[in-house]
């Protein structure tokens, strides 16, 4: 029997007798072999049916790693939900009609002429990769704002601003009590509050005037991975939306650019499939240093706050994410042997400018890695080890570049002996 396997869950429907760590086969309990194009880091368990329990760990060492890798799935069952399978362009039209199937009132895109984004967390660098996209591609000047500042100190209030409430669990009480502030206090302003959660039945949706669900479906472990490749679905969606009801983008762009997300499934597999062994080889290095730095420009820079975020929660690591330019107004005076440096270095706009800062990184003794989609020497050749994505736009690398550093926390995380699933000192939700 020979598969071309589309998605860890696929497989893992069915009883699987066991497996060594990285493998491109499967034996099933019922002695049919499956050969399949992924390698994949399927640890030793019998899996009587996967189906039983929606939080069974399939196969995976921890919810961490299954979470990960579900991830080409998730961006393929948002985009079937939020795609319309029979969108006509409409381009004459006065409101062109809409690719995306999101059911909101149609005021609130149509009088939006600013927008707010107020989250936490993981759930605020998906807001500052939206931003970008918001800005740079659709115009509409964007704010984020951390949820947990936003009752202490209230942005004035402006007219036709739309403000957006990002949280996986829809229960995060910072980012409740910044919603509800938003909403006490614009009484008498047209402004619209929108939320973007994973869970439609939360305290969130019941407080905003319409819901975005994210569908990643049930995220166990503590650190955020799967539902954040989700919320930047939806809100990749969402600008673009904009962009094309404000026809900044024509129907064709549109086309090429939902054909874009399309392709996301499979070079986020690459990415799992091919960089793993790199992963474990960077992990094994420098698994025990103290402290560690991610850095990146331009939409990356929301990536390098994240992958910071990941490594912090996971491995108890000091990491620091950094814009790469700022990096070099103090904080580059940190570095030694002993800090290792991640930098995301996508071709692009920022690729000269991010290529120069890991230069400087180099430069002063710090060991370098580079996650990047350019692999011809010289460039590369400054990097002591090196994560390749597939050919990415820069407007959608975040989509790559955050899953090498969510391997790398995990990796890491385990090799220090750590519960990667439950973290010290955090819970899922963030309630009081
Ligand atoms: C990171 C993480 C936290 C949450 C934050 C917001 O992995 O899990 O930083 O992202 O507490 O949580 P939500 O999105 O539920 O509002």
């Amino acid at each position: 029997m020979s598969a071309y396997i589309r998605s860890v869950s696929t497989y893992c429907r069915r009883s699987i007798a066991a497996k060594p760590l990285l493998t491109n086969s499967l034996r099933y309990s019922d002695g049919a072999v499956l050969e399949t194009t992924l390698r994949l880091p399927l640890i030793l368990h019998t899996i009587q049916n996967a189906d039983a329990d929606p939080h069974d760990r399939q196969g995976f060492a921890h919810f961490m790693l299954k979470e990960i890798y579900e991830q080409p799935e998730v961006v393929r069952t948002c985009l079937a939900a939020y795609l319309k399978p029979d969108w006509t362009t409409g381009e004459q039209a006065e409101i062109p009609s809409s690719p995306f199937n999101f059911s909101l009132p149609a005021a609130m895109l149509a009088d939006a002429t600013q927008i707010q984004i107020v989250a936490c967390g993981t759930s605020y660098h998906a807001g500052l990769v939206a931003q970008h996209w918001l800005e740079q591609l659709a115009g509409i000047p964007t704010r984020v704002r951390s949820a947990s500042e936003f009752v202490s100190a209230p942005p004035p209030l402006t007219t036709n601003t739309l403000t957006i409430a990002v949280t996986q669990s829809g229960e995060t009480a910072d980012t409740l009590a910044a919603v509800k502030a938003r909403r006490s206090r614009s009484e008498g302003f047209q402004s619209w509050l929108l939320g973007i959660t994973n869970q439609p039945e939360s305290s969130l949706s019941a407080a905003v005037d319409a819901t975005l669900p994210t569908l990643a479906g049930t995220e166990v472990g503590v650190a955020a991975t799967k539902t954040f490749m989700a919320q930047l679905v939806v809100f990749r969606c969402l600008a673009l939306e904009f962009a094309y009801r404000r026809r900044v983008l024509s129907a064709q762009q549109v086309q090429q650019a939902i054909a874009a997300l399309q392709a996301l499934p499979d070079q986020i597999e690459a990415v799992l499939q091919q960089e793993y062994e790199t992963i474990q080889t960077v992990a094994q290095t420098f698994a025990a240093v103290h402290d560690c730095v991610v850095l990146g420009r331009g939409i990356n820079r929301a990536i390098a706050l994240e992958g910071a975020l990941k490594l912090k929660e996971t491995t108890y690591i000091h990491a620091e994410g950094y814009a790469g330019g700022e990096f070099m107004h103090g904080p580059i005076a940190m570095l030694d042997a002993n800090v290792p440096v991640i930098a995301i270095v996508p071709s692009g706009s920022v690729y000269e400018s991010m290529l120069a800062n890991a230069q400087k990184v180099k430069t002063n003794g710090a060991p370098l890695i580079g996650i990047t989609n350019v692999t011809e020497p010289p460039d590369c050749a400054m990097f002591d080890y090196q994560c390749t994505l597939p050919p990415i736009d820069e407007q959608l690398s975040p989509f790559l570049t955050v899953v090498p550093l969510q391997l790398l926390a995990y990796t890491i995380a385990v090799q220090r002996g750590l519960d990667v699933d439950r973290p010290r000192n955090i819970t899922k939700t963030l309630t009081s």
